[in-house]
């Protein structure tokens, strides 16, 4: 949660810092802020804080005056846009922070644990409070530091040796121009390096209209930037040698393309995102390499139990790929929310293989998950959309999923390259492991290579996208939707009810038909909408008999179904017409209709699709 950026070189500051948190505002956005040193070298610090979106604060750096040119001498700046988790959303608990003399400031994301102890300490010797957050510690420590003699660097290195917690942190000082201190413990933070010029950002958007030269931090170093570049050192003061790597992501793919929304530009590019998961990995005739997982068929052959955990839509990523591993792979999987699955004693050892999933990368309950796997001593593998990311460092093996900056706070393309991602690694056992004879697994990836075809048909085929559209008018002021799947639908209707749910704010579940009888169909009144994953499968014939008891029970059935299938079209009062592919794979189909009807709600009810209240893009805290 909460974006970071900072500046350092010959242009203006000013607007470096508000395009950054523009284009980080997903991570948060309650409110935001920047700091730089005062203009034209008066003393002291220029600080400008705004409850709200970011375009309050420009609004406010427009009412102070604060020109956007390099003339002010305002060369170096923080900034920061947040997501609260300690101190409520307002201007005084935004940051960045300051120390009691006004020179220092400060910006964090993450949460310091132990601020409440070091709070009473710092007051007891004196220092002044003026925010309820947990991040103001971190401005009155590294002030402490530097009353006692040390500069900006060592005072934020012995600073950071006191905080307890996840963070990433970026300090500027006015008595110190032209330098800025940042430094990472379980949190993103990533260091852009320019001609004559550095960054500090909590991703690589802000970066990438400058420089793709990056910087991943590791976790316990701080570094000092400068026009000069970077000076990387470790918690014990080492110095370390600063490894840079090209990011190949480019400005325009971080940006809208003529879409009105982030959301729906990323689900018109789920037919390009999967091509490109899939690419280099399986050949459309059927061959798969996967590499990048280094474990060799025979550390497979020893494996004995898959357990995945996840979050969110990664979450349902995750009980879609359950259906297809056990089914092609013969092993057992188990499936946890990544909160609940360290807390529970789950039984790991060295033949257990942990599987994290997280579109962010960040995602501290899976990052937690994975490190207690690795604890006991299973191996970790982790399906990931970010480079560098906290998560992709502490696994055995991560696979990639390749789909692109992912702007809009819902996952779409994110969730369906995390799909593909573990079908080929569910084929990929499954082939190592004997379970499934080469053909049969080739026969799978040669209809895996067909589905980006078939997602293009739907999506730039007039009628499903219209349907969805009709289908969103209609109900777009019902109270309430229930969404069901028998299968591997059932996930599909978790994440349909999830994504709508997210955008919309309204209240929608997802339910495995078959429970409907126990509990769930109490809730259907005239009218409510229903929505079916009816696509085919074993069990079609099940899910429509459950839908006929929805219907007679006054319910308004939206089936997501096969082109004229004539048992859906007669229980449901609206079809969805999607192509038809292998039962296990339908849900890289399905998935469209169901993110496009979360989107024209969110739109008909005014609701900002690509930032949804009170949700981040990358959860840092538990
Ligand atoms: C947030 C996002 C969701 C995402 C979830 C899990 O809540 O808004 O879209 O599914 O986090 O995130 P992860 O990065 O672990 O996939």
């Amino acid at each position: 949660m909460c974006g970071i950026v900072g500046y350092v070189g010959d242009r203006s500051a000013l607007p470096v810092l508000l395009e950054g948190l523009k284009s980080l505002e997903y991570r948060g956005y309650d409110s935001a802020g920047i700091a730089m040193p005062a203009r034209n070298g008066a003393p002291g610090l220029e600080v400008v804080r705004r409850a709200g979106r970011v375009d309050e604060l420009v609004a406010a750096a427009q009412a102070r005056e604060l020109a956007a040119t390099a003339a002010n001498g305002q060369h170096a700046g923080i900034g920061h846009t947040r997501w609260a988790t300690c101190g409520e959303p307002s201007e005084g608990n935004a940051h960045p922070h300051r120390d009691c003399t006004g020179n220092l400031a400060i910006v964090h994301n993450g949460i310091i644990e132990n601020h409440l102890q070091l709070r009473q300490q710092l007051v007891a010797a004196g220092h002044t409070f003026s925010s309820a957050t947990d991040s103001e510690v971190v401005a009155h420590l590294v002030e402490e530091r530097l009353t006692a003699g040390a500069d900006l660097l060592e005072a934020v290195r012995t600073a950071v040796g006191a905080l307890h917690g996840s963070f990433a942190i970026v300090a500027i000082d006015a008595r110190y121009p032209g330098v800025i201190v940042g430094a990472r413990v379980d949190a993103p933070l990533v260091l852009g390096l320019g001609e004559g010029e550095c960054f500090f950002a909590s991703d690589v958007a802000p970066l990438l209209r400058y420089t793709r030269q990056v910087v991943w931090l590791a976790d316990g170093e701080i570094a000092q930037l400068s026009r000069a570049g970077a000076r990387i050192i470790g918690l014990d003061g080492a110095e370390h040698v600063p490894t840079s790597t090209e990011v190949a992501w480019d400005r325009e793919a971080a940006e809208k393309a003529g879409f009105p929304d982030f959301m729906l530009k990323e689900i018109y590019e789920q037919p390009r995102t999967l091509r490109d998961t899939l690419r280099s990995r399986a050949e459309p005739s059927g061959e798969l390499t996967l590499t990048e997982l280094a474990i060799s068929p025979a550390e497979l052959a020893e494996v004995n139990k898959i357990f995945i955990v996840a979050c969110g839509s990664s979450y349902h990523a995750g009980l879609v790929a359950k259906y297809a591993f056990e089914r092609w792979a013969r092993i057992p999987v188990e499936i946890d929310v990544a909160s609940e699955f360290r807390y529970r004693d789950p039984v790991l050892d060295a033949k257990t293989l942990v599987v994290g999933i997280s579109q962010s990368g960040e995602t501290a309950d899976t990052l937690a998950a994975i490190r207690y796997a690795r604890t006991q001593g299973a191996r970790t593998i982790v399906i990931t959309n970010v480079v560098g990311s906290s998560l992709s460092r502490e696994a055995d093996a991560v696979l990639y999923t390749h789909a692109g900056p992912e702007i809009g706070v819902a996952a779409t393309k994110t969730l369906s390259t995390q799909i593909a991602a573990l079908w080929l690694l569910g084929l990929w056992f499954a082939e190592g492991t004997g379970a499934m004879e080469r053909e049969a697994a080739a026969e799978v990836i040669r209809e895996l290579w067909r589905c980006p075809e078939l997602m293009e048909a739907f999506l730039d085929g007039p009628e499903g996208p219209a349907a969805i559209a009709g289908i969103a008018e209609r109900f777009a002021t019902a109270p309430g939707w229930l969404f069901i799947g028998r299968g591997v639908g059932f996930p599909l209707a978790l994440e349909g009810a999830l994504k709508l749910k997210e955008i919309s704010y309204l209240h929608a579940e997802g339910f495995a038909a078959g429970e409907m009888k126990h509990g769930p169909i109490a809730l259907i009144d005239k009218g409510t909408p229903v929505v079916a994953i009816a696509t085919h499968s074993r069990v079609l014939g099940k899910l429509i008999s459950n839908v006929e008891e929805a219907r007679a029970r006054g319910a308004s059935v939206v089936a997501i179904a096969q082109q004229g299938d004539e048992r859906v079209l007669e229980v449901a009062a609206d079809v969805v017409a999607v192509p038809e592919t292998a039962e296990l794979l339908s849900p890289m189909l399905d998935l469209l209709p169901l993110q496009l009807l979360a989107y024209h709600v969110a739109k008909l009810r005014g609701c900002d699709p690509d930032r949804p209240r009170n949700l981040a893009k990358s959860v840092t805290v538990e």
